[in-house]
């Protein structure tokens, strides 16, 4: 059937005449800016940064007055710093590489090494050079601090960029991006915020969770709150119970280090999961505003129930990953991968019930999961809503119906699908579960880290995370981390197989409540 008279098929998109058309949409493009990357020749950079700069370049969305100033304390030249980006743009866009694109980005590429520890270090390798060229790029002291370091070295910069005056706005904005996790517990949370209040203002500082900038993440505002017959339904009265999934078919790749510290909980817990539950379970904003929106998120971390630390078990189940088979592949087990200890006791799966108590959710469950070397790489939140109070077919049909079900397909696959009861063409009373499906296939443009990136550029705190956020989800898994860790028992381990869906307590902690996992 054709839906053309019914459906207004217009983007209403927010453009002014300044914004430059990518896809469908318009994008407001950054002022000029320079972008003052803290390890510069790490890993991060390489993966993620350098990448990102490219194709936002290669999609117009850089400012024409624009330079990146790589800092770190390796000792090279600028010409071997773009000799290593162009090697690592090559082979993250093998087949979308640009060679014209990259010598524009490239010319704006410096590199100045630089000892973090060394207030004189700042001064020669930044506060002399930056004015230099800024006055070459014409970049009006816009400056972006990004910390693409180990947590163990933020103290240093952040401090020092403050003695050397360099956090200071002066004609431009200076704004200090650190990635997640913020600290490792409650107290290193804290201590971490109140270094930055030292140096920085709130307004100032862009703690980045790349979760919130996915596009599908950003839709379930949309989805939410532009659409007026879902939020009637969005609350104890309708809704069985939410399941967010976040499972990776990857190990821990390169980055044995950071893992043995971090575990999954604190690695996506109180960012990358917490932030997909508080989107699902906020009140609607007042207006579209970066505080507005945060205060509502917040007020879902304050809502979430304390667990019961002496019943643990029927709430929290954890895992670590042995040997298996990823697509027919044999893969080693977490302990046998290269820098992690044959003993380690690091969490690689972790599921929890977490209840937000407040007037719309009251009794809900949320179960939660995340792991790595699952069987399918599937990020997904799905509203479960009650059966219909009346089962008038019960006494025609052998078994119960499945009530509805909403899934926001985060990824792959990017979309949504609601799953609904119709008829059976044919018997009198034979219904089936049917799939209304929206799918953004080849529409995602620009990834999340671009688009994180496009926000500390543009001044745009939306997606970052506030102080009081961060130390809110701390206070809520700290003593859950701490209880975990401290009875952890070494033999408990592996206690899934590389390839499979997790342990198989994760099971039971739903089933107990005579509810299911989503397959993966
Ligand atoms: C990162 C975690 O923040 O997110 C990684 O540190 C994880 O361990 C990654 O693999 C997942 O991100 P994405 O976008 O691939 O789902």
């Amino acid at each position: 059937m054709d839906l053309s008279d019914e459906l207004v098929k217009k983007t209403i998109c927010r453009t002014e005449p300044a914004y430059k058309r990518i896809g469908g949409c318009d994008i407001e493009p950054p002022n000029p800016c320079c972008f003052v990357i803290f390890g510069a020749s790490g890993d991060l950079t390489k993966r993620k940064l350098i990448p990102s700069l490219y194709r936002l370049h290669k999609n117009n969305l850089l400012p024409e007055n624009f330079f990146v100033l790589g800092t770190g304390r390796v000792e090279m030249s600028a010409d071997k710093f773009r000799e290593d980006m162009l090697a690592t743009v090559k082979e993250t866009f093998p087949n979308d590489f640009n060679h014209t694109c990259w010598k524009e980005l490239a010319a704006k590429l410096y590199y100045s090494p630089l000892d973090y520890s060394s207030s004189e270090s700042y001064k020669k390798s930044l506060a002399n050079q930056l004015p230099v060229l800024e006055e070459r790029h014409k970049t009006n002291k816009n400056r972006i601090f990004y910390l693409a370091i180990p947590p163990a070295v933020f103290e240093d910069v952040i401090v020092n960029l403050g003695n050397t005056g360099l956090s200071h706005e002066d004609g431009g904005y200076a704004h200090i991006v650190v990635e997640k996790p913020f600290g490792r517990d409650l107290e290193s949370a804290k201590r971490l915020n109140s270094i930055l209040k030292k140096s920085f203002q709130e307004h100032q500082v862009y703690r980045i969770d790349h979760y919130l900038a996915k596009e599908t993440v950003q839709d379930i505002m949309m989805f939410r709150f532009a659409n007026s017959i879902f939020e009637p339904l969005w609350n104890n009265k309708y809704i069985d119970y939410v399941q967010i999934t976040v499972a990776e078919t990857i190990g821990i790749e390169q980055r044995a280090g950071y893992y043995e510290e971090t575990g999954v909980i604190r690695d996506m817990f109180p960012n990358h999961i917490l932030q997909l539950l508080a989107l699902t379970a906020m009140e609607p904003p007042a207006s579209f505003d970066a505080d507005s929106v945060r205060d509502e998120r917040i007020k879902v971390f304050r809502s979430m129930r304390p667990f019961p630390l002496d019943r643990l078990d029927e709430y929290v189940v954890t895992g670590q990953y042995g040997s298996g088979k990823m697509n027919g592949k044999n893969v080693v087990g977490y302990r046998e991968e290269p820098g992690v200890s044959r003993e380690s006791t690091t969490l690689t799966f972790a599921a929890m019930k977490i209840f937000v108590d407040n007037w719309r959710w009251k009794g809900i469950p949320f179960y939660l999961r995340s792991g790595k070397r699952l069987l399918s790489r599937k990020t997904e939140i799905a509203i479960q809503f009650k059966p219909v109070p009346h089962m008038m077919f019960s006494n025609l049909l052998n078994e119960p119906i499945q009530p509805n079900t909403l899934v926001f397909r985060v990824q792959p696959d990017e979309g949504i699908n609601l799953v609904f009861q119709a008829k059976e063409p044919g018997s009198k009373v034979c219904l089936r579960p049917v799939v209304m499906d929206f799918s953004y296939q080849g529409e995602i443009l620009l990834d999340a880290y671009e688009w994180v990136l496009l926000d500390c550029m543009r001044g745009d705190t939306m997606l970052s995370v506030r102080e009081d956020a961060v130390e809110q989800t701390w206070r809520f898994l700290t003593p859950v981390i701490d209880r975990l860790e401290s009875a952890i028992k070494p033999e408990k381990f592996s206690n899934y197989a590389a390839g499979s869906s997790g342990p198989a307590e994760a099971a039971l902690l739903i089933e107990r409540d005579g509810r299911k996992w989503r397959s993966l």
